[in-house]
């Protein structure tokens, strides 16, 4: 990691499995306690990091900076990616923590997304509910063997379904191994995402884990 490390606010819960923590980020207006229950009920026993996105629109924190709705600062989402890279890696060595999977909703599973894209070692795999492609220009990375599992929402207004499909042409075409669900559902957190992400992370990522 070449990276300085930038501090982010976040909560830390420590769980009996801290090989395999998950990595919480929220979604714009949200902050770090927000995932917490979600995070405790998709995965009992494991470790949670949950930071809070270090941008403010209108008050409201996000991941990254973005033109207008979907449409994002591409070099600022670069930036940002990079900064929650490292901001993982010392939470590790400070946590004594595995590789994360991340579980992350709408603007955090859209960082999400940036991270695999850019920083493919940082995530052992994610959930990524809600979640648009990040970049115009997709950029090559080596996913080989990472589990992702894509939650969209039908009736979502925010992100059409064709756009998250493309996502997961993206992460496919990158070697990762791709779910994508499709629910009836709009873009807001619905209780469905709780068992199919409890589901799928006892069973894909497990398999995978490494
Ligand atoms: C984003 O800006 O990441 C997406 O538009 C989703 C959102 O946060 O509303």
């Amino acid at each position: 990691m070449t990276q300085d490390t930038v501090e982010f606010i976040h909560r830390f819960e420590p769980g009996a499995d801290a090989a395999r923590p998950l990595l919480l980020l929220h979604g714009t207006g949200g902050n770090e306690t927000d995932l917490l229950p979600l995070g405790r009920m998709v995965a009992p026993g494991a470790a949670l990091l949950a930071p809070r996105g270090p941008v403010t629109e209108n008050g409201m924190p996000r991941f990254f900076r973005r033109v207008a709705e979907g449409v994002f600062d591409e070099a600022d989402l670069r930036r940002r990616t990079g900064d929650l890279a490292a901001f993982v890696a010392a939470a590790r060595e400070r946590y004594g923590l595995g590789a994360p999977l991340a579980l992350g909703f709408s603007n955090g599973a859209n960082i999400a997304a940036s991270l695999l894209l850019l920083w493919p070692e940082t995530l052992a795999g994610a959930v990524l509910i809600r979640p648009m492609v990040p970049f115009a220009e997709p950029p090559a990375a080596d996913l080989a063997g990472r589990p992702v599992l894509i939650l969209s929402g039908a009736m979502d207004p925010i992100v059409p379904v064709e756009n998250a499909r493309r996502l997961a042409a993206q992460l496919t075409a990158s070697g990762a191994t791709v779910e994508h669900r499709i629910l009836p559902a709009g873009h807001g957190l619905s209780q469905a995402e709780v068992s199919v992400a409890a589901g799928w992370l006892q069973t894909a990522a497990l398999r995978s884990a490494a």
